[in-house]
C-alpha cells in the first residue's frame, strides 16, 4: 500500500486475548485487562474469547469446579458487557465452541519439540507442586494458546506479565511451522505481546487482589457493599487512634486511593494522614465514592443483560460464528501447506 494512502483503509490490526472462566470478575481484572480491552475494540479488530479448555488443563477433576464452568462463563461475558466491551466491534467467543482450535494445535503438535514446552518456566515449578497437574493437556497448555492465537494471525496480544512466556513460545512455534512448511511465504505470522502497564490492583489487605486472597471487590459488589468492604480495611497499623499520626506508604487504602482520586484528593489524603487532621474513615469517603461512580454504568449494562440471558447467549452466537469464518481459512492454508488438501 503506498504510504499517501489515508489511514482508514487501511485494515484494522487483529488483536486476541481470552481469559480463563473463573466467574464474576473484580475490579483487578477490570484495571488490569478490562479496561484495555475496551480501549482496543476503538482502533483494533478485536477477538476475545473465555478460554473455558484452558480452565480444564488445571480444573479437570472436582466435579463442583466442572458443575459451576457454565456458570462461571457467561457471568464473565456479562460483566465484559457491563464494562463497555460492544459486541458490534468486538468478536467474543467460546473457545470450547470453535473445534478449530483443537485442529490447529494437534497439526502444530506434530512440529513443536515437547522441550520448548517442558521448559516454559512456570511449568515445572507448578508440576512439582501438585501431581495432578501432569498430564499432557497441562504440558500441552502454552501450545494450545499458540493455537488460539495463531488460527486468527492475531498480531497482537494483550496479556500480563505472568503470559509473556506463552506468547514467546507462540512465535517460536510459528517461526517453526513457516520454516518446515511455508518457507516461501509464511503463513503464520509472529505475534507481540500487549503488556497490559497498569501494576495489579491491590485488595482489600494490600495483597494482590484476587478472588482466592479474598481480598477483592468485585465489579458487581452492591454499593453498600462496597462502603463495608472499605469501611472495615485495615489501615496504617501504627494509626492505632484518631489523634495518631499515620503514613499512606504504610497503609493498605493508599494503593486503591492512587488509583482512584485525583491529585487534590491524594494530597488532602496525604497530608491528613499524616497531620491526624483526618480519621481513617474521612480518608476513606472519597475512595468508596469513587468505586460506586466507577461501577453504576456496569451495574446498569449487567442488570439489563441479566434480566435478558438469551441476549447474551446471541451475542456469543454471532462472535463464535464469525470468529469461525476466520479460522476455517487459516485451517485452509494450513491444510494446504502440510499436504493435507484432499
Ligand atoms: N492463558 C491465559 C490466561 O490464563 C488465557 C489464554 C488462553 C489466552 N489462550 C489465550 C490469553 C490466547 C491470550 C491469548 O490468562
Ligand atoms: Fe490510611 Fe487514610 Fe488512615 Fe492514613 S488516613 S492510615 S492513608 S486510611
Amino acid at each position: 500500500m503506498s504510504p499517501d494512502q489515508p489511514q482508514e483503509i487501511l485494515p484494522r490490526q487483529r488483536v486476541l486475548s481470552g481469559m480463563r472462566p473463573t466467574g464474576a470478575l473484580h475490579l483487578g481484572h477490570y484495571h488490569g485487562a478490562l479496561k484495555n480491552w475496551v480501549q482496543l475494540q476503538k482502533s483494533h479488530d478485536c477477538f476475545f474469547f473465555v478460554a473455558d479448555w484452558h480452565a480444564l488443563t488445571t480444573q479437570y477433576r472436582d466435579s463442583s469446579d466442572r458443575g459451576n464452568i457454565e456458570r462461571n462463563v457467561y457471568d464473565m461475558v456479562v460483566d465484559w458487557l457491563a464494562a463497555g466491551i460492544d459486541p458490534e466491534q468486538a468478536t467474543l467467543f467460546i473457545q470450547s465452541r470453535m473445534p478449530e482450535h483443537a485442529e490447529l494445535f494437534t497439526l502444530l503438535a506434530m512440529s513443536t519439540p515437547s522441550s520448548w514446552l517442558e521448559r516454559i518456566p512456570s511449568y515445572k515449578d507448578q508440576i512439582d507442586k501438585n501431581r495432578e497437574l501432569a498430564t499432557y493437556g497441562f504440558l500441552g497448555y502454552p501450545l494450545l494458546q499458540a493455537a488460539d492465537i495463531l488460527i486468527y494471525k492475531a498480531a497482537l496480544v494483550p496479556v500480563g506479565e505472568d503470559q509473556t512466556a506463552h506468547v514467546e513460545v507462540t512465535r517460536e512455534v510459528a517461526r517453526r511451522f513457516n520454516r518446515i512448511y511455508s518457507p516461501e511465504q509464511a503463513i503464520l505470522p509472529e505475534p507481540q505481546e500487549l503488556l497490559t502497564d497498569t501494576a495489579r490492583l491491590t485488595g482489600l489487605d494490600g495483597q494482590k487482589m484476587s478472588k482466592s486472597n479474598g481480598n477483592a471487590i468485585a465489579m458487581r459488589d452492591a454499593p453498600a457493599i462496597v462502603e463495608e468492604k472499605i469501611r472495615t480495611m485495615p489501615t496504617d497499623p501504627q494509626r492505632v487512634r484518631r489523634s495518631d499520626a499515620g503514613d499512606p506508604t504504610r497503609c493498605p487504602v493508599w494503593p486503591l486511593h492512587q488509583v482512584y482520586s485525583n491529585p487534590d484528593v491524594l494530597s488532602w489524603a496525604e497530608q491528613g494522614c499524616r497531620s491526624a487532621g483526618i480519621g481513617c474513615l474521612d480518608c476513606k469517603q472519597p475512595l468508596i465514592e469513587a468505586i460506586q461512580k466507577e461501577q453504576a454504568p456496569w451495574r446498569e449494562r449487567a442488570n439489563e443483560y441479566l434480566a435478558n440471558p438469551k441476549q447474551v447467549q446471541w451475542i456469543v452466537e454471532v462472535g463464535t460464528e464469525r470468529a469461525r469464518a476466520v479460522a476455517r481459512k487459516t485451517l485452509r492454508e494450513v491444510r494446504s501447506a502440510i499436504g493435507l488438501s484432499y
